[in-house]
């Protein structure tokens, strides 16, 4: 099971990376470092196409899983606007599941802003690999960690590694809380409650709705590829019960947009016709 949420690592960054190629004003995330983390045949696939070879993946994609594409970029630039917006009130970054994410070393670029990144053994050494590749030498400020959330208390894990609970942190825990079960996705947020007032913690989740069968028009393919066949998914919340669930650890929460709200704020002014797909959500939350 891991082995396979692993590999799901990949998938939203070469997403960003495709991106990339379309002009600035087209792109829903403008992120420089995306191709560098990936496989050097991505990488190198990804630096042969144009414009028209990007939009035309696009297209496909679209057909194949409405509302994937939109949704996973809106979610990324959701979470990028959080994290800068909070930059100046935070002492700490930690990315749990981080997979190949390049915010660490893209948005607290010279902040001096330490950052711990966690990651199942597989999914970090590639990282690390990757990151000397382009920039000669790990930058100093990130601590990449092999972890397996289901079999390791994430307290113990990151004060052996300098994270101390004191510091105000902005947690991401993005893709990631559908592969695990619910013991350990309680496990995370009871970790997280004893987080620093003021802290922040930026999520998503799929709805439970959506695991139970319930699956809305044009998202058949995606529940086949995700929940139906191997059941990769395993975790679900209902959107209903965000607010009490995380009140019960201590967290407020600030924002939890509707994907038709992302896909107007992110994707309109891009004049693209993608949509977000309805059954992932992304939540901002504060410890108070
Ligand atoms: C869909 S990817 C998301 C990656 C990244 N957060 C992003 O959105 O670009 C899910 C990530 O969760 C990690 N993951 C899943 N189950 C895990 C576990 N039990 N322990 C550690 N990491 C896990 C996977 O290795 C993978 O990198």
């Amino acid at each position: 099971m891991t082995r396979e949420a692993a590999q799901t690592g990949i998938g939203p960054m070469a997403l960003v990376a495709v991106e990339q190629r379309l002009p600035v004003e087209r792109r829903i995330v403008v992120d420089d470092l995306a191709a560098a983390l990936l496989p050097t045949p991505a990488r190198w696939l990804i630096s042969l196409m144009g414009t028209r070879t990007a939009l035309r993946l696009v297209t496909l994609a679209e057909r194949r899983y409405p509302g994937l594409w939109g949704g996973m970029l809106c979610r990324k630039r959701f979470i990028d606007d959080a994290l800068t917006e909070a930059l100046p009130h935070i002492d700490a970054f930690v990315n749990l599941g981080a997979g190949f994410d390049t915010r660490a070393f893209r948005l607290l670029r010279d902040t001096g802003v330490p950052a711990w990144e966690l990651d199942q053994p597989a999914n970090i050494d590639a990282k690390r690999q990757r990151l000397l590749r382009r920039f000669g030498k790990l930058p100093a400020n990130v601590t990449l960690v092999a972890v397996d959330f289901e079999h390791l208390a994430l307290d113990a894990v990151l004060a052996a590694q300098g994270y101390t609970r004191s510091r105000r942190a902005f947690f991401v825990w993005e893709g990631v809380t559908q592969y695990l079960d619910s013991a350990t996705v309680h496990a995370t947020f009871e970790m997280l409650g004893r987080a620093a007032a003021g802290s922040r913690l930026a999520f998503t989740y799929v709805s439970r709705d959506f695991l139970e069968g319930k699956v809305p028009p044009g998202q058949e393919a995606l529940y086949r590829r995700f929940v139906a066949r191997g059941a990769i998914w395993r975790f679900g919340i209902d959107p209903e019960a965000v607010r009490a669930l995380l009140a019960g650890y201590g967290w407020r929460v600030i924002a939890q947009p509707e994907p038709e709200a992302l896909a107007r704020r992110y994707i309109a002014p891009t004049g693209r016709l993608l949509d977000c797909m309805p059954m992932e959500r992304v939540v901002l939350a504060e410890r108070v």
